[in-house]
């Protein structure tokens, strides 16, 4: 069974990636160590309208990395799927995408935006930027070397000084580019400064390409202001779809109720399980799980539980115990005192097995 609907959430796409419809305008974003298969299916299902991997980098396909292979598995409902990619050698990012390429994307995008030292500082990601004349060549040996068509995420420049995003977006556009998603802060601004979502505006104005707007959306009505304030094709969403796949359904992490969020984090750490195997799932769900707690009421004991726990069931458990303490608080039969509830609560064996068929344990690899 698919975890998507085989309907398309509207029947007219929102926008084209040259010749791949995209139907709906808000996206999950590309995050290492966040966007793997399991939460990016739960955030399609949600209502992200497609799916980016996290980057990989030009060596990582070149040297046959298994790590590489994995981050760049996707299931069929995904579908449209973005592979992103990161290096600085022109030649080498050719070659990658195209054995990339045999592994089934629909799309392929190349990052010009991240801004971390040991990748803009040795001149892939943001690093790019820095040469635009180098962003042209790539992108027109690109755009004539692929079958599927190739789009770039870039941010507005290195720094204050060198805010290029015109030019990048133009030089792009001008080399066969068929999307740009633009993260409206600079490299040196990296992930806290207020994105300018006006730059954005801009591009749009600039480019006849879709472009995809992102910095910043943490709610609802930051989806609709951002795309009011720069006509933006799509949302791309990072941070604010932490720990908040509700998101893409257009509802705020205080409108989603408490036992939904518990609901989710069991069958997310199924889905971690069942892609990783147990003792990688679990400890990788844990920065998923402290996020779904955030606003949640008492929650110490239960982050450390989490934090120290490496068995499923002992994982399960505390869940359990914490839904149940929280439920009582709620319903306004709090027998102890705030902080000192207990994991006394065992969860029997045939429970677990229900939570193992959670319908996301279908997933598959489809590379
Ligand atoms: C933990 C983390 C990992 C990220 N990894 C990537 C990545 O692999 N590729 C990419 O293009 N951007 C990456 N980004 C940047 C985001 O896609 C996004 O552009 C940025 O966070 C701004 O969006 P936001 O304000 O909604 O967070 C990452 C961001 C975070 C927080």
């Amino acid at each position: 069974m698919n975890l998507l609907s085989e309907t398309p959430a509207s029947p007219t796409p929102t926008f084209f990636v040259r010749d791949v419809p995209v139907y709906g305008d808000v996206i999950l974003a590309p995050m290492a160590g966040f966007s793997d298969v399991p939460y990016r299916a739960i955030c399609r299902e949600h209502g992200s309208a497609m799916s980016y991997t996290e980057f990989v980098s030009v060596e990582g396909v070149i040297w046959k990395s298994k790590r590489t292979r994995r981050l760049l598995a996707f299931v069929p409902s995904e579908r449209p799927v973005t592979f992103q990619i990161f290096g600085a050698d022109e030649d080498q990012i050719v070659t990658s995408c195209q054995r990339i390429e045999e592994w089934g994307p629909d799309i392929i995008d190349v990052n010009l935006g991240c801004s971390t030292p040991n990748v803009a500082g040795r001149g892939a990601g943001a690093g790019l930027l820095r040469d635009p004349a180098k962003i042209g060549r790539i992108f027109a040996r690109l755009s004539r070397a692929l079958r599927v068509p190739v789009t770039a995420k870039i941010r507005l420049g290195w720094d204050d000084d060198s805010r290029n995003y015109l030019q990048v977006a133009r030089i792009l556009e001008d080399n066969g580019a068929s999307l740009i998603a633009v993260h409206g802060r600079t490299r040196m601004q990296n992930y806290s400064h207020p994105a300018d979502w006006d730059a954005i505006a801009e591009v749009k104005q600039a480019v006849k390409l879709p472009v995809i707007g992102n910095g910043d959306v943490k709610c609802v009505a930051d989806i609709d202001r951002i795309k009011r304030q720069t006509g933006c094709d799509g949302v791309m969403i990072a941070q604010g779809a932490m720990g908040h796949p509700w998101i893409f359904q257009r509802r705020d992490r205080e409108e989603v109720p408490f036992l939904e969020k518990t609901a989710m984090m069991r069958r997310h750490l199924m889905a971690m399980v069942d892609f990783y195997g147990e003792e990688t799932g679990v400890v990788l769900f844990r920065k998923h799980a402290v996020r779904y707690l955030r606003g949640t009421p008492d929650v110490t004991q239960l982050r450390i539980l989490l934090l120290t726990r490496a068995r499923v069931v002992e994982v399960m458990q505390a869940i359990d115990a914490y839904e149940a303490h929280v439920c009582e608080f709620e319903s306004g039969v709090w027998q102890d005192k705030p902080g000192s509830w207990k994991l006394e609560q065992t969860l029997a064996l045939d429970s677990l097995t229900s939570h193992l068929c959670s319908p996301i344990s279908e997933l598959s690899l489809g590379v």
